[in-house]
């Protein structure tokens, strides 16, 4: 008797950084997303990669098993093994790439390669019905990027940073304020009882559709240290409102390209994504552009924002579908990019 309709049960492994993250979907639904993040990194104020490689392998059994107990499915029902292929770090896109080949090679099962600012994007599919074409701005704390997503399988980059990404600038202005890593979620606590226009930082001027951070990172940092060798307690009497003028320009800045990137390609549709994403602050600008610029948004649930098995898991549904299949010998790639899109001057 042939087996009609068969779920897709597709398992999505996330090892790109310093979360180990394993999701399975169900025909595209998310039937769990398990992280394990990494704190043994907060001390030394961003992600060691030796350690995050040591850790990842001490986590990737435990976190399956969990993933696996939550979604109440057996090995055996897994239809299709997803990971990170890239881009990332060297050694823990490693431990994630043998573990899938292990899994693929003794289950007898597809392996699917995928990338993960590409899932990054397609995490905003997960829960929302979305109006395609739509741009989606991503924002990590590898990258920065404005992708034009024409359909789930076409996506080029319109505009990226050109230097530090904007999770960074949280993470380095978080760690010369004395804030723990990672920085974003810190700044984020201590601005909610700031006054954002306490400190004047200027929004950085950039080309096209491109962001750049390390001028204003240099500026931040140059005004704490001077104000510090004037009165060593500036930080600690001026916490919140440091904290808020520093969340209003990173967030204003990407607000700016955003809105430009809308009018340049008439797009009516944006997309959010990546671990900035979960920030309230942006959460509330891009709620103000779907009012203002009457435009539809979708805006991830925080968990599948920051890196998450879900996504990589959604990815790899969408990748089955279409039988995009990875051989077994396949690579990994810490610098996997996305395809870049080449902009007319208009
Ligand atoms: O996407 P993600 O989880 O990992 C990468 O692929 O990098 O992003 C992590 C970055 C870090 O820089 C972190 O400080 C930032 O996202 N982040 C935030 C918030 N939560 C995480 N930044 C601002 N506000 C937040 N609530
Ligand atoms: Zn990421």
């Amino acid at each position: 008797m042939n087996k009609v309709n068969k779920d897709i049960v597709i398992l999505g492994i996330e090892s790109s950084c310093d979360d180990t993250s394993i999701g399975i979907s169900k025909n595209g639904t998310i039937l769990t997303n398990i992280v394990s993040s990494q704190n043994i990194h907060q001390k030394y104020g961003g992600v060691v990669p030796e350690l995050a490689s040591r850790e990842h392998q001490k986590n990737i059994i435990p976190t399956l098993s969990s993933a696996l107990d939550d979604a109440k499915i057996s090995l055996s029902e897994i239809d299709g093994i997803a990971f990170t292929k890239g881009p990332g770090l060297m050694g823990s896109l490693l431990v994630g790439s043998s573990f899938a080949k292990s899994l693929a090679l003794s289950l007898n099962k597809p392996l699917i390669g995928i990338n993960h600012m590409e899932a990054h994007v397609l995490a905003n599919f997960i829960d929302n019905d979305i109006k395609l074409p739509c741009i989606c701005l991503t924002a990590s704390g590898g990258h920065t990027e404005l992708v034009l997503v024409e359909n789930i399988n076409n996506m080029s980059i319109i505009g990226k940073t050109l230097d530090d990404s904007a999770g960074e600038t949280f993470d380095k202005c978080a760690k010369i304020i004395g804030l723990p890593y990672p920085g974003g979620p810190q700044i984020e606590k201590y601005a909610r009882n700031g006054n954002d226009k306490k400190f004047k930082f200027t929004i950085p001027r950039v080309d096209n559709l491109n962001f750049s951070f390390s001028g204003l990172k240099t500026n931040i940092i140059r005004l704490i240290e001077k104000e510090v060798s004037y009165n060593k307690d500036f930080i600690k009497d001026n916490l919140y409102d440091l904290c808020a003028s520093i969340q209003n320009v990173i967030i204003e800045t990407l607000i700016q390209k955003l809105e430009l990137a809308l009018t340049y390609f008439s797009i009516k549709t944006i997309a959010i994504s990546g671990g900035v994403a979960a920030n309230e602050l942006f959460r509330k600008r891009i709620v103000e552009i779907e009012k203002v610029l009457k435009v539809d948004i979708s805006i991830p649930q925080k968990e599948y924002s920051t890196d998450n098995g879900a996504m990589i898991s959604i990815a790899g549904h969408y990748k089955y579908e279409m039988k995009e299949f990875s051989e077994l010998s396949i690579n990994i790639d810490p610098r996997h990019k996305i395809k870049t899109y080449k902009l007319k001057n208009k």
